[in-house]
């Protein structure tokens, strides 16, 4: 594969562009300095929950080597560096004592960022659950919530002189239903419909958690939902059916109760108890701007004993009532994922479609693809694809203000370990030396060209 034509399509000047991660994914350094036990530490050494036996414990070595890191991203030449703050390193136990070398860490990756003329993004949470909370019942109690946003006080007291892009929650959707619906992820749980409070409450962990930034005098705060369009196997009614309620858990189980106040149809039945208040006050805050993180189409059937069981590796359990598909016709990552940039464009104006003036503007949190190997072609090839696709967007009048590719450099996998990688730069896993790929080369050459002369 060559590189694609340039240049790309010009994008507004102000346009936020980007490099994500996230603190388990990339920071190593589990017993250093104070931190706590995560969930993803704990779920990490059951035998057999990540592909390559792996764990996280040193991971890209990041927590010592961040400035080498910040500066690979001031060569990068993206303005903002999402990151996420490991709750465990701030608070060991989820709450009570803070430990003060853990949340120095952050003051020290901030500072540098900054120097670097970098905007910090934090994530405030990307699925790395205290492992005391976990124990209590994690996102399943009410509690957690409140645990969160007490947490959220702590960190916008330290950080907040300097951030004003902040992120709440990083996926909710993948922590209920892989985390504690079909048990893929941490802490394991396979309560299947049992997982919904686990949303809710991560929901109201967000509510209470703007509430508690904004008493700081925070501003610009978003959101980071894992969404894509989802298309019927078939035209009969029983495919589309599954569809319908498969795009409501991907795409509106967070999205409604944010931007329009309540939850789609059937789903507050199934929440522990009257939900009203909690929904009241998630939407009487609003968001400052929405994120998306996307990756995929998904094709969904029936269940039935022809579908499969099995996608991208997750066991979908027959007593769900939709199949997951294969998607025909596109190239595919390594991860097995289908390569569809019009999906996103699709997505984009559907968002805008369905919510109309109720979303705010938007920024692209995460997208990005794992390929293995240094010339990675197939990763320019789905950037460039991706960016003229978020381009098609603006163009249809979804304000779109940002985008951020997954990943700054390759990392912990989750379930799959370190079997895939999504970096723009290599991590060699045996002397931690990080190397950029061809697609950092083409991307640091893109924005060169998207910036004015002189
Ligand atoms: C979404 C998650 O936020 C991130 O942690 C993960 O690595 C990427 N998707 C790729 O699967």
């Amino acid at each position: 594969m060559t590189s694609p034509p340039r240049p790309l399509p010009r994008f507004p000047a102000d346009f936020l562009w980007g490099v994500a991660t996230s603190a388990h994914q990339i920071e190593g350094a589990v017993g250093e300095d104070g931190r706590g036990m995560s969930s993803w530490d704990a779920f990490a050494a059951e035998p057999g929950r990540i592909r390559d036996g792996s764990d996280a414990s040193v991971a890209t070595d990041h927590y010592h080597r961040y400035a080498r890191d910040v500066a690979l991203i001031k060569d990068l030449g993206v303005g903002a560096y999402r990151f996420s703050v490991a709750w465990s390193r701030v608070l060991p136990d989820g709450a009570g004592a803070v430990n003060g070398a853990g949340l120095d860490f952050y003051d020290r990756l901030v500072d540098e960022l900054c120097a670097a003329g970098v905007r910090p993004v934090p994530t405030l949470f990307h699925w790395d659950t205290p492992l005391a909370l976990e124990k209590a019942g994690g996102w399943l109690e009410r509690d957690t919530a409140h645990r969160f946003a007490e947490y959220t006080d702590v960190v916008a007291a330290r950080l907040g002189d300097r951030v004003d892009r902040w992120i709440t929650l990083n996926e909710p959707a993948e922590v209920t239903l892989l985390g504690y619906g079909l048990g893929q992820h941490a802490p394991g749980r396979r309560l299947l419909f049992g997982a919904l409070p686990a949303a809710h409450h991560q929901l109201l962990g967000h509510g209470l958690a703007v509430q508690a930034l904004r008493a700081r005098g925070a501003d610009g705060i978003g959101i980071a939902n894992s969404h894509g369009p989802v298309r019927p196997a078939s035209d009969g009614d029983e495919d589309r059916g599954a569809a319908d309620f498969y795009d409501l858990l991907l795409n509106r189980l967070f999205a409604d109760p944010l931007l329009l106040g309540r939850y789609p149809d059937g789903i507050a039945e199934m929440l522990p108890g009257p939900v009203a208040d909690d929904l009241a006050l998630i939407a009487s805050r609003p968001l400052d701007w929405y994120g998306i993180n996307y990756y995929q189409p998904t094709l969904v059937g029936a269940p039935g004993p022809d579908a499969p069981t099995d996608f991208a590796g997750i066991a979908i359990p027959p007593e769900m009532p939709f199949s997951v598909r294969e998607i025909e016709g596109h190239p595919r990552t390594a991860f097995g994922w289908p390569v569809v940039p019009d999906a996103l464009t699709e997505l984009l104006t559907s968002f805008r479609e369905r919510y109309g003036d109720r979303l705010p503007p938007v920024v692209v949190t995460e997208n990005g693809c794992s390929y293995d190997g240094l010339d990675d072609q197939e990763r320019i090839a789905f950037l460039d694809g991706h960016l003229r696709a978020l381009h098609r967007a603006l163009e249809a009048g979804v304000d779109v203000r940002g985008y951020f590719v997954w990943s700054l450099m390759d990392n912990f996998e989750w379930a799959e370990g370190y079997t895939q990688r999504f970096g723009l730069v290599h991590i060699d896993y045996e002397t931690l030396a990080r190397t950029p790929k061809a697609s950092f080369h083409w991307l640091r050459e893109a924005l060169r060209e998207q910036r004015p002369p002189g």
